[in-house]
């Protein structure tokens, strides 16, 4: 069990996890995760509570296109390959290709992925491609952004794009360990320059009419945004 600490309870979290979680986990995303947690950077994964969650939205909305930027070892990468349609794509951009192939084994066992389109890049510069093809435009039913926070605003502009009117984009990490509330002095060094990139972005995500949003203290704080123009 590893969480991020916006639940203050260790033991209200345990419950979730053991309660509702690990009992519907599918196989394949409980071997990634065991897969990560011995990996150096394991904290990065996405958290099964959220996992849970997001695997809701993409069911309910029926996505089947879809586009993931920070894939690391793949949990949620897999997760959402498992939740879309047989005929389902996800465009999977990290700049890293090693941490992917930790995960692909166990996403070839789950016979996932065919759906996958996984493009080794800087995800600026990957987006930039998407986005010469004119049927990439307004396309993407579900997008999940989970790379380097100090990038999301540019991110954000790109995936506007790309995500059609009434798609969902979930950012990861809008809470940053709670440090958003915190005064700057009380914050570690680590976290310092994600927490000013952080605040900057979910303040111009407030303002921004494209999206309607809803915040969400699973994991490190997701936002889910429906583009509504
Ligand atoms: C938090 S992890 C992603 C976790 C993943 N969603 C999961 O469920 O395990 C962030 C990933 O973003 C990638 N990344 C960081 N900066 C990037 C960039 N500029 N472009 C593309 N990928 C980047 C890292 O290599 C890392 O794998």
């Amino acid at each position: 069990m590893e969480h991020k600490g916006l639940l203050q309870s260790d033991e209200l979290y345990k419950y979730i996890l053991e309660t509702n979680v690990y009992p519907h986990e599918p196989e394949p995303l409980k071997e990634i995760r065991a897969l990560t947690c011995s990996h150096r950077l394991f904290f990065m994964g996405t958290s099964p509570d959220a996992g849970q969650m997001i695997e809701m939205l993409l069911k309910l909305t029926g996505a089947k296109k879809t586009l993931e930027i920070g894939v690391y070892t793949g949990y949620s990468l897999l997760l959402t390959a498992l939740a879309i349609p047989e005929d389902g794509k996800i465009v999977a951009i990290d700049v890293n290709r090693e941490f992917y192939e930790i995960g692909k084994p166990v996403i070839k066992k789950a016979q996932v992925e065919h759906k996958i389109n996984f493009i080794e890049s800087e995800a600026i510069v990957a987006l930039d491609k998407l986005l010469e093809d004119p049927n990439n435009k307004g396309s993407f039913d579900y997008v999940f952004v989970d790379a380097d926070k100090i990038n999301y605003l540019n991110y954000h502009e790109k995936v506007m794009e790309l995500v059609k009117v009434n798609g969902i984009v979930v950012y990861d990490n809008t809470l940053w360990y709670g440090s958003v509330v915190k005064s700057k002095d009380l914050v570690p060094e680590t976290l310092k320059e994600g927490r000013i990139s952080v605040l900057k972005f979910n303040k111009s995500l407030a303002n921004d009419s494209r999206v309607k949003l809803s915040m969400v203290p699973l994991g490190d704080g997701l936002t889910i945004c429906r583009r509504v123009r």
